[in-house]
């Protein structure tokens, strides 16, 4: 929960994503932020105070020159009060005046004053975008040390289709979550291997389980926020692609295997969530089978356990984590599995965990004592684990 209590400036300028604003306001009141909105008149244009009021739970800023009575802030202390400013959307005008130290309206005297950092969420035309103008002015304000989340390509409101779409609010929240985080995983390449994997018994029929794969993703994602740089490989997931790692999809153990492995000599911390198929069929049919016999007997045998073959293997002194999935006997399987896997920190979980968006866990390491953690939502608990091996890296 790196934004509860942080006190965010949202900028709201005048296109037609401006109704994105909104789903991004409601999420960074759910993260437990303030929320100061500020619009320009562009934007009012395009939806109302009113409702980014209501959702903000907070009053909207849109002059620069009122008087301001003791409940307000004035725009001075929203530029220098404030944890982070963002604009979403940020037109090319925003950004012209922003790269320029234009201050003719609230928001960009905002952004002039601000001491806070500045995340930008473009939006606008593929031509605009294109423009060498903007294109230049988005360079000084990445020098400037202004952070961007987007644009994305794809349909545009114009009509037209490119780049210049506003990044999904989801996205942008990551990006400020990013811009607020410690960076205490700089410099570390992290592998994390997430979802199940299939093992085919036919083309349409496969033997897998029900790992969503989001605990492995909260951890890919947490840890690239923290400054590592990331490889995320996973079994088939509905889960949306994360920004800015590298991503690897795979179906099989075998392929898990394959990937990790590729990986795994540069990785400087190995993460594996994945819940792979201990066994795969024999014998895959190559075309559909029939149902024809009234029983059916699927002869299994055993895949490889990547995370003990990468723990016999720890070359270059890879911190290797571990999950132990238990129904039964928790901490002293999980403890097993440390032992034989030589793993330097596992994390022990039950069922409950399973496709849901809360885990429940027990750390363990073999220095430390076992350490219960309470019911958590996944993006919590990567945090807790990441600060664990951050801690028992040293
Ligand atoms: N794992 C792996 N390769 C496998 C099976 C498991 O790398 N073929 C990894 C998982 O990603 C997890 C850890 O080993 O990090 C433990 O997985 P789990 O399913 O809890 O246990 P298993 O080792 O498979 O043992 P068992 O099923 O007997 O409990």
């Amino acid at each position: 929960m790196i934004l509860k209590n942080r006190r965010i400036v949202l900028g709201v300028t005048g296109a037609i994503s401006a109704y994105k604003a909104l789903e991004l306001t409601r999420l960074l009141v759910k993260e437990g932020a303030a929320v100061w909105p500020v619009m320009t008149k562009a934007a009012r244009e395009f939806i109302s105070p009113l409702s980014l009021s209501a959702l903000a739970c907070n009053e909207v800023y849109t002059e620069l020159f009122e008087l301001v009575g003791s409940s307000k802030i004035g725009h001075i202390e929203l530029a220098q009060k404030s944890d982070l400013i963002i604009v979403a959307p940020a037109t090319a005008n925003i950004m012209a005046k922003a790269a320029c130290g234009i201050a003719d309206d609230l928001l960009s005297t905002v952004i002039c004053a601000a001491k806070a950092p500045i995340l930008l969420a473009p939006s606008m035309n593929a031509q605009m975008w294109a423009n060498p103008v903007t294109k230049g002015n988005v360079e000084k304000l990445k020098k400037l040390g202004c952070l961007l989340a987007g644009p994305e390509k794809g349909d545009l409101a114009c009509g037209y289709e490119g780049e210049g779409r506003l990044s999904e609010p989801i996205d942008i929240l990551h990006a400020a979550q990013e811009a607020l985080s410690k960076k205490d995983l700089k410099g570390e390449k992290v592998l994390v291997s997430a979802g199940p994997t299939r093992e085919a018994i036919d083309p349409v029929r496969f033997v897998s389980n029900g790992s969503s794969g989001r605990m492995g993703y909260a951890i890919a994602q947490s840890a690239k926020k923290r400054g590592a740089e990331v490889v995320l490989v996973t079994g088939p997931s509905y889960l949306p692609q994360p920004r800015g790692i590298t991503f690897v999809k795979v179906t099989t153990a075998e392929e898990m295997k394959d990937a990790c492995v590729r990986y795994y000599p540069q990785s400087t911390i190995v993460i594996m969530a994945a819940a792979v198929s201990d066994y795969r069929p024999v014998k895959s049919s190559p075309t559909k089978m029939k149902k024809e016999a009234t029983s059916l007997t699927v002869e299994m045998e055993r895949t490889e356990d990547v995370l003990q073959y990468m723990g016999r293997k720890k070359k270059k002194g890879q911190f290797l984590v571990g999950f132990a999935l238990e129904t039964d006997h928790l901490v002293e399987n999980a403890r097993k599995k440390l032992i034989d896997k030589n793993l330097d920190l596992v994390i022990a979980n039950t069922t409950g965990g399973l496709d849901s968006e809360l885990n429940e866990v027990t750390i363990l390491s073999p220095k430390t004592a076992v350490e219960k953690l309470p019911s958590l939502r996944k993006d919590e608990v990567a945090d807790l684990i990441l600060d664990r091996v951050v801690k028992g890296k040293g």
